[in-house]
């Protein structure tokens, strides 16, 4: 037997202005609740890998939310929310574009990340074991912070507040380290 490799391109979706204002307004309101060092877990627990020297590829703060909200999806806005990327229209106008989205809708499992980010945290390269990985970006206007990109295999797709990222899992993505500016508020 001869094995050919041939390498084709995936398709990422950057998908902005994700919520609307008022469904920000909910998410805003669940994030001030949670977002707290009583709450939010370190990367271990929250399974982080490791990279070769032993430390984690995450340097930040997190929770699986339906372990916080043990299964309850009705009690948290957020996990209500995220329904939305299997949103039919949405979902019918991406797999135009690539048929490999048919597998969000057909998708019976899903999992929310919940990760915090402050001084000096990042999310070094790395791939997730999901098929699909969704992932929003927020953060309080005026920016209080530099950095803190978000990278696909390089590309800087200029992910702002409130856009949604959508790719397969296993492309090598990350978040550059955040520098707070001196005299930020919390
Ligand atoms: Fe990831």
């Amino acid at each position: 037997m001869k094995i050919d490799f041939y390498k084709v391109s995936e398709t990422v979706i950057v998908a902005r202005n994700w919520y609307t204002d008022s469904e920000l307004q909910l998410i805003w309101g669940e994030l001030d609740k949670i977002c707290r060092p009583d709450i939010m877990q370190d990367e271990k627990t929250t399974n982080s890998s490791k990279m070769s020297d032993g430390s984690y590829v995450k340097k930040g703060h997190g929770i699986f939310l339906d372990e916080l909200y043990l299964n309850d999806r009705s009690a948290s806005e957020i996990l209500k929310l995220n329904n939305k990327i299997f949103d039919r229209d949405f979902l019918n106008e991406a797999i135009k574009v690539d048929r490999s989205f048919t597998h969000i809708r057909n998708s019976k499992r899903d999992s929310t990340l919940l990760n915090y980010y402050e001084d000096g945290h990042k999310y070094n390269k790395h791939w997730d074991s999901s098929i699909f990985t969704a992932c929003l970006t927020l953060w309080r206007e005026p920016k209080q912070f530099i950095g803190g990109r978000f990278l696909i295999e390089e590309n800087d797709f200029d992910v702002r507040s409130n856009d949604m990222v959508i790719f397969p899992g296993y492309i090598m993505h990350q978040v550059t380290q955040i520098e707070m500016n001196d005299n930020h508020t919390p």
